[in-house]
């Protein structure tokens, strides 16, 4: 657990004004560099905009994954989602930077669905939570998986066949350690405090070095995998971490079921997006237009302006030129908050159609094909 004197992250609670460089270094993370990004572009031929503006920006062995592409050896991706609600934007995010190395190195993925997790760590009934993983496994697979090349499974349905991995994967891990790292407390549940070992299991599924797209609040885990890993006689979790894409409200803390006017959900409809963007949607911009024209406004405190630059505008040139333009003040920040809302919409509105397509097809990615014998054939 990282709690400094300004910012708190782990994998359940961000809270404070996140010092990234500050996490990358108490994790003992490297930066995504130019040199890494270089290389991957070797293979990509051209780069996904989360990576060209580093908003993945960490990373643990990712040259080591390279390494093994190079030589034939290959890498698989593991990722994964705890359903405890609707998703929002934020959570959509890593799934598509997953999908986007899918295409490029043609790799098997590997998706978690944590309905354990978040049935022992939030106050929801066991049935929500299974309305949760379905739901929210649609919006998974609207992201547009190679269904031959990517197996979702859900905890509670598929542990028989992880749990002999994760007993002994358990065996290794002190409760001195998991205390130390999640900050569980003596009133913390039993169920809680074997789940690390969990969500641990994936990294194992293939005798081939796992590469975990990620926001990087999940880095926890893999700090502890890789402390055991080779033990088992596997590799140690490789890493690609992004920050957050920061909650509507400001650059603080992370969006949160809580406090909906933080985030906007793939299940928002037109009337809300607009609201809460015109409405919540932290500003950088001056009080009045006659000082936003003077001095402009600040685009790095600007959350439309983060989320511009982050994910929605694709295009170099046109990022560039509404900074400058905010910057100088020629464009108001209800403007810049158009051109949110109009990437918004338009981004929802396709989501909602490929989500009604993956009801028809969910079957394809849960079922015991290739990707779970392949699991179990590597079973230790
Ligand atoms: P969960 O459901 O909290 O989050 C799902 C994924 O979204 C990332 N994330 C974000 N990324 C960008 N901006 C944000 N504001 C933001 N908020 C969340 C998370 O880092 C995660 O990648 N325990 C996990 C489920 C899990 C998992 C995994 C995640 C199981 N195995 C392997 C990643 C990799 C969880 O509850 O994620």
């Amino acid at each position: 657990m990282i709690k400094m004197q300004d910012f708190k992250v782990t994998p359940w609670e961000v809270e404070g004004k996140v010092d990234y460089e500050k996490l990358v270094r108490e994790f003992g993370l490297k930066f995504v560099d130019d040199n890494i990004i270089n290389r991957i572009k070797n293979h990509t031929k051209e780069l996904n905009v989360m990576l060209r503006r580093k908003f993945f920006y960490a990373h643990r062995d990712l040259d080591l994954v390279l390494d093994d592409f190079e030589k034939g050896k290959g890498f698989f991706l593991y990722t994964g989602r705890g359903p405890s609600g609707p998703m929002h934007i934020g959570h959509l995010i890593p799934f598509y930077f997953t999908k986007w190395l899918q295409e490029k190195f043609n790799v098997n993925l590997y998706i978690q669905i944590t309905d354990d997790e978040k049935y022992l760590e939030r106050e929801l009934s066991f049935e929500e939570v299974q309305k949760w993983s379905y739901e929210n496994i649609l919006d998974i697979i609207a992201v547009g998986f190679d269904p031959n090349k990517t197996f979702i499974f859900k905890d509670t349905e598929f542990m028989g066949n992880i749990y002999s991995l994760a007993v002994k994967i358990s065996r290794k891990i002190n409760f001195s350690v998991v205390k130390a790292v999640f900050g569980f407390k003596e009133s913390s549940n039993i169920g809680i405090l074997f789940y690390p070992a969990i969500q641990i299991v994936p990294t194992f599924f293939e005798n081939k070095r796992c590469l975990i797209p990620a926001a990087i609040d999940q880095d926890p885990y893999w700090r502890i995998q890789r402390d055991i890993a080779e033990y088992f006689g596997y590799y140690k979790a490789a890493e690609i971490s992004s920050k957050f894409l920061p909650p509507l409200t400001g650059m603080q803390g992370k969006m949160s079921a809580s406090n909906p006017r933080s985030a906007i959900y793939l299940t928002d409809d037109e009337k809300t997006v607009k609201e809460k963007v015109m409405k919540y949607a932290f500003s950088g911009g001056q009080a009045t237009i006659e000082l936003h024209r003077k001095l402009g406004g600040n685009p790095y405190i600007d959350v439309s302006f983060q989320w511009l630059y982050s994910f929605f505008e694709d295009d170099d040139d046109r990022i560039k030129k509404i900074e400058e333009d905010y910057k100088s003040g020629k464009l108001l920040s209800g403007e810049l908050k158009e051109i949110l809302i109009e990437k918004l919409l338009s981004f929802l509105e396709k989501h909602k159609e490929k989500r009604e397509e993956a009801k028809e097809i969910i079957h394809l990615f849960m079922r015991d094909g290739e990707l779970a014998k392949e699991m179990r054939k590597n079973r230790f």
